[in-house]
Order: C-alpha cells, then sequence, then structure tokens
C-alpha cells in the first residue's frame, strides 16, 4: 500500500474544470472558469459568478437578466421551513439552522432524487437563493422581530442586507458584500467541497451532499475561523496590546485563527490581499478600529512565525463593519460557497466514480475473541 499523506497533503483526488490554484514564485494565482479572481470581484457581481459556476461561461446580459429574475422569485421560504426556523431553540447556532433547514428543504422536494441537468440546475438555483433568507430569517426569529420578506428590486447581497435589518444598503455595503460573496464563492478540494463530492460520488440527493458540505465548512480550521478571528479582534481590543497577544499564543503553541493555509504556505492568499482592501475601504465609513487591530495582530504574526493571513482574517473586520453579527460570519461563508459546491457536486454527478480511498491499519492484529463472561 502506498505511503499515508497526513490530511491528503498535496493528494490529487479528481480532474476538476471549475478553479485553478496556481502558485508562480511569490504569487498566487486563483481562477474561477479560467477567470482570475480579481477581475471578478472588482467587475462582476455575485449572481454572474454564479452563473459562471454553474453553467461554466459568463452569461451575456439577458442571461444574466433571467438568472437574476429566477433567483430572485425562488428566495421566498416555503411556510414548513419557517415553521422549522421557529422552533429551533434561540440558542442554535446559525450554521446548525442552516444544515437543517437545508436537509428539511430536501425532504420537501419530490423530485429530490431526480439528476437530470435541468433538476440539478433547478435545485441549484432554488438552494442559491434560498440559503440568504434562512440566515435572515433565522436571525430576526432569535431576535424577536418580525420577517421582511425578500424583494425582487435588490440584488443577491443587497436583499441579504435588506432582509436582515429592514432597510435598503448603502451602495458601498451592498457592494462590499457582493465582493465577499464572490471571494468565497469557490476554492477546489477544500475540506467542504470535498465533503460535497464524496457525498456526490455516492450519488446521494444534491441536499444531502450540501448537507456535508455545510456540515464540514462549520468547523474552526475550516469555516468557522472568521468567527474566532472576531474573538480574537474583541480580545486584543486595541492595536497596541497585539504584540503581546500574538507571542503570548504563539509562546503557548496555539493557533492564530485566520492564518495560515494549506496550500498558500509562503504566498499570501490571494483572496486576503483583495479582502484586506474592502476591510480598509469600509473601516472609512464605519468603526475603524477592527481593520486597526488586524493589521498590528498580522504584523506581529509574521514577526514571530511568518504567518500569512487567510480568506477568513479580513472577512472579520468586513463582517463587523457590515454590522454582521459575530456567529453569522460561517453563514455568510456558507452563502458565497454554496455556488462553488453545487458546481462540484454536478461535476462529479457527470462524471461520476464512488470516491473510496483505504486506510492504513495500525491496530492490533489477530487477537483471540474472550466471550464477554470472562472479560
Ligand atoms: N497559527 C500558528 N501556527 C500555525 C498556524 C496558525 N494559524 N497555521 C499553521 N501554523 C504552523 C503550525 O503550527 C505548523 O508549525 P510547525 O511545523 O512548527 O509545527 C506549521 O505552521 C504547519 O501547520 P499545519 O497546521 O500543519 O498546516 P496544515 O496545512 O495542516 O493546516 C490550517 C492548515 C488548518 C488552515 C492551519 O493553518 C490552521 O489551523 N490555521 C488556523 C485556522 C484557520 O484560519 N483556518 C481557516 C483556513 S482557510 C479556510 O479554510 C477557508
Amino acid at each position: 500500500m502506498i505511503e499515508v499523506l497526513d490530511g491528503l497533503k498535496d493528494v490529487i483526488a479528481c480532474e476538476s474544470k471549475i478553479s485553478r490554484i496556481e502558485l508562480i514564485e511569490d504569487k498566487a494565482i486563483l481562477e474561477y472558469r479560467g477567470y482570475d479572481i480579481r477581475d471578478l470581484a472588482k467587475n462582476a457581481t455575485y449572481e454572474e459568478v454564479a452563473y459562471l459556476l454553474l453553467y461554466g461561461e459568463l452569461p451575456k446580459k439577458y442571461e444574466l437578466q433571467d438568472f437574476k429574475i429566477e433567483l430572485a422569485e425562488r428566495r421566498e421560504l416555503p411556510p414548513q421551513i419557517i415553521g422549522l426556523l421557529t422552533h429551533l431553540p434561540q440558542y442554535t447556532h446559525p450554521m446548525v439552522v442552516l444544515r437543517t433547514a437545508t436537509s428539511y428543504l430536501g425532504s420537501l422536494d419530490r423530485a429530490k432524487d431526480l439528476k437530470t441537468k435541468e433538476e440539478n440546475i433547478e435545485k441549484a438555483k432554488n438552494l442559491i437563493a434560498k440559503f440568504p433568507t434562512i440566515v435572515a430569517y433565522y436571525h430576526r426569529i432569535r431576535l424577536g422581530k418580525n420577517l421582511i420578506p425578500p424583494t425582487l428590486e435588490l440584488s443577491h447581497a443587497g436583499n441579504f442586507l435588506y432582509m436582515m435589518n429592514g432597510l435598503e444598503p448603502s451602495k458601498i455595503a451592498e457592494r462590499a458584500l457582493d465582493a465577499d460573496l464572490i471571494l468565497h464563492a469557490e476554492h477546489e478540494l477544500n475540506a467542504s467541497t470535498f465533503a460535497a463530492r464524496v457525498a456526490a460520488s455516492t450519488l446521494a440527493d444534491m441536499y444531502a451532499c450540501v448537507v456535508a458540505a455545510t456540515g464540514t465548512l462549520m468547523g474552526p480550521l475550516h469555516g468557522g475561523a472568521a468567527q474566532e478571528v472576531m474573538k480574537m479582534l474583541r480580545e486584543v481590543a486595541t492595536p497596541r496590546r497585539a504584540e503581546e497577544y500574538v507571542k503570548k499564543k504563539l509562546e503557548k503553541g496555539d493557533k492564530l485563527m485566520g492564518f495560515g493555509h494549506r496550500i498558500y504556505k509562503h504566498v499570501i492568499d490571494p483572496r486576503a490581499l483583495i479582502l484586506k482592501e474592502l476591510a480598509m475601504e469600509l473601516s472609512k465609513t464605519g468603526n475603524p478600529i477592527w481593520f486597526e487591530i488586524s493589521e498590528a495582530i498580522a504584523e506581529n504574526a509574521y514577526k514571530y512565525k511568518k504567518l500569512l493571513p487567510n480568506v477568513d482574517f479580513y472577512s472579520a473586520s468586513v463582517y463587523a463593519n457590515l454590522g454582521i453579527p459575530d456567529d453569522l460570519f460561517v453563514n455568510i461563508f456558507a452563502m458565497g460557497r454554496i455556488s462553488g459546491w453545487l458546481a462540484h457536486i454536478i461535476e462529479q454527478y457527470e462524471n461520476n466514480k464512488l470516491i473510496r480511498p483505504r486506510a492504513k491499519y495500525i491496530g492490533e492484529l489477530e487477537r483471540k475473541f474472550v466471550p464477554l463472561d470472562q472479560r
């Protein structure tokens, strides 16, 4: 049997046409379907990127118009899902809510096992459209506030902020969230996407695959890191304390949340660079403290352990300045990543081979069974 590679590091598990990560000297390239994320984050909308990921091509003007309408028309939730959100305990983490509601959506879909091209796209549009509504509705329900139904008038990002706050968002806020969702939309075989592909490889239905991905994204070593970053920013509280905090954490052997990456070891995560600009931009009209603390932490993380920030690091100050509560940070990640997950699930269905690796057995061998009354 072949040597075990810890955490499947550098293992190529499948071929894919969805995104490319390439490290060239001191630069990292990240492309979705061949388009650089810097161009997409600057010039495209989340709807355009979701279309690109699902269909493989950028939409023409009329195709985007139709796609936007199709998403907007699918935003409202069935009454059963609203009932579920109302009945879940108020202390339920919003990611558990998203995972549970996704599963429930599956139980309501009589065509859940159909996997034609049209059906896959239909389910994908439905899930992309409904994710933000699940998040916003649950948030308002747990606060005891009335629900703000989705509007057809606003973009995917703008409508989410509207459903959260009941007010039309500023252009800056809408654009910042839009760019953030684009940057989170896809990242090759990250842990949650891999989980989705493993589930898809058994030909499980699309909802089951998304539940697997949602559950995997929650962990603090993956999407859960942004919430932990915010905890750190709050603990540090002022840029002056950043050096002492970072030094102590690293001396204890603790991980600094929002730093390090399986692929971007010696080059910076290209998404972090764009998010840093976004965080800086938002700090000019919002509260500058989160960005200032972030900068002080980043400087010391590099000074003491050459650690570079990942996508989750500057996301925290972006979300804080968009007024998003800490425990919704992972949900925002999921609202972006859902289109990448779906593109991978569809790609897996279309060229399927069961994913079933082997384990190297290192336990005891050939033990003699001892009956219960003699143990
Ligand atoms: N803080 C302190 N040290 C770190 C960090 C960190 N955040 N990240 C890596 N290191 C160190 C490790 O201690 C290790 O050092 P050593 O060789 O002296 O023991 C070395 O860098 C390699 O780290 P590993 O954890 O082995 O690298 P791996 O590729 O397995 O893990 C991971 C990557 C899980 C992302 C890791 O960097 C980490 O735990 N980061 C913090 C959590 C985080 O921000 N997760 C979000 C990642 S991005 C995403 O999922 C969207």
